[in-house]
């Protein structure tokens, strides 16, 4: 799905290279700190608009960032800007004295440990939310390639998710070779654990699954997470079974981990394992046959066979109680 939906679109909806980002001083009060990431610093900031009006917003601030790298995020947010009310607004990009800055919406959000908190219901909401920006950004071509919970902004107060930060997703065309950026281990799909670098739409639905996986068993974030991709491979083969990674590798040609042999488990029989009493508890609210069956679904090996998020959108874990 969505596999030539670039080569169908103009020059300037998916050339990057012609963003032209000028050098301006804009007016602004930076107010805090909202976070810190591989690519510079994301601040809150009073913006002031050409009317006088002060507007709160985001602005990163990039660090020995690749131009290059900055036009296509650039792009791709200006792109998704309006087309989701689960993206950030997209405003402008600009350079004063050599530092390039991206203003864009402020959201606001608040840190992954009130997954604690979360009820099924919140999670079935801010799950369709994920989902639905991903929709939007699958059906205009666009692969966000970092999903995780720190590029997740959450707010409470209104029950609504945005999906932040653009800086490694790509325009996808059929035979293109991207980088395998891994950085977060434990979000990231098989096949760009395996170094698939035609990978596609499927792998934001993985990343979706290891989202939806940590608000359901917070107490558990600590399992599937790798100290480094092999590492990753081995927990992982824990319930997807050795042979589903064997398979990958010789599908797509790729070089294959010398795994130790592991039957496949049901997610459920593996989550309940090593379970405290306490978690056997949120086990027994949380854990419903539609939201297993969307996770599995989620959570497959097989990008092909990994439900897309349109499908997903349409489970019945978003319609049942
Ligand atoms: N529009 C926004 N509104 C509110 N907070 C934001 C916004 N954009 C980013 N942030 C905060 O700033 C942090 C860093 O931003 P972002 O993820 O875009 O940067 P990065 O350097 O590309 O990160 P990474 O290390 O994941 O590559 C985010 O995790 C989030 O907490
Ligand atoms: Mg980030």
């Amino acid at each position: 799905m969505y596999a030539t939906i670039n080569e169908t679109r103009p020059l300037t909806w998916w050339d990057y290279d012609q963003v032209v980002i000028s050098e301006k001083i804009v007016d602004y009060e930076k107010v805090t700190v909202l976070g810190t990431g591989s690519f510079g610093t994301v601040y809150l900031v009073y913006y002031q608009s050409r009317a006088g009006t002060k507007h709160k917003c985001a602005l990163k601030e990039y660090i020995d960032v690749d131009v290059k790298d900055i036009k296509r995020e650039t792009k791709i947010l200006s792109n998704l800007s309006g087309k989701s009310k689960y993206i950030p607004l997209f405003y402008q990009t600009f350079v004063t004295n050599n530092i390039y800055s991206l203003l864009m919406e402020y959201c606001p959000q608040v840190p992954p440990h009130t997954y604690y908190d979360f009820t099924l219901d919140h999670i079935r909401v801010y799950i369709y939310h994920l989902l639905s920006a991903l929709e939007t950004c699958h059906s205009n071509g666009i692969v966000h390639a970092d999903v995780k919970p720190s590029n997740l902004a959450i707010d409470v107060s209104t029950q609504t998710l945005k999906l932040l930060d653009f800086g490694h997703s790509i325009f996808y065309f059929k035979d293109h070779k991207s980088t395998c950026y891994v950085g977060t281990v434990a979000y990231k799909a098989p096949e760009i654990l395996c170094k698939w670098a035609n990978y596609s739409y499927p792998v934001d639905l993985w990343s979706t699954g290891r989202v939806m996986l940590d608000m359901l068993i917070p107490h558990q974030m600590n399992r599937l997470r790798g100290k480094n991709i092999y590492n990753q491979v081995q927990q992982l083969t824990e319930f997807t079974g050795s042979l589903a990674f064997e398979t990958l590798c010789e599908t797509y040609q790729l070089p294959n981990f010398k795994l130790s042999p592991k039957p496949p488990q049901s997610l459920p029989k593996y989550v309940y394992t090593n379970a405290t009493p306490q978690e056997k508890e949120r086990y027994k609210t949380h854990f419903t046959p539609a939201g297993m069956d969307l996770l599995e679904r989620l959570l497959s090996v097989d990008p092909q066979l990994r439900i897309s998020a349109k499908e997903a959108l349409a489970h019945p874990f978003f319609f049942t109680k």
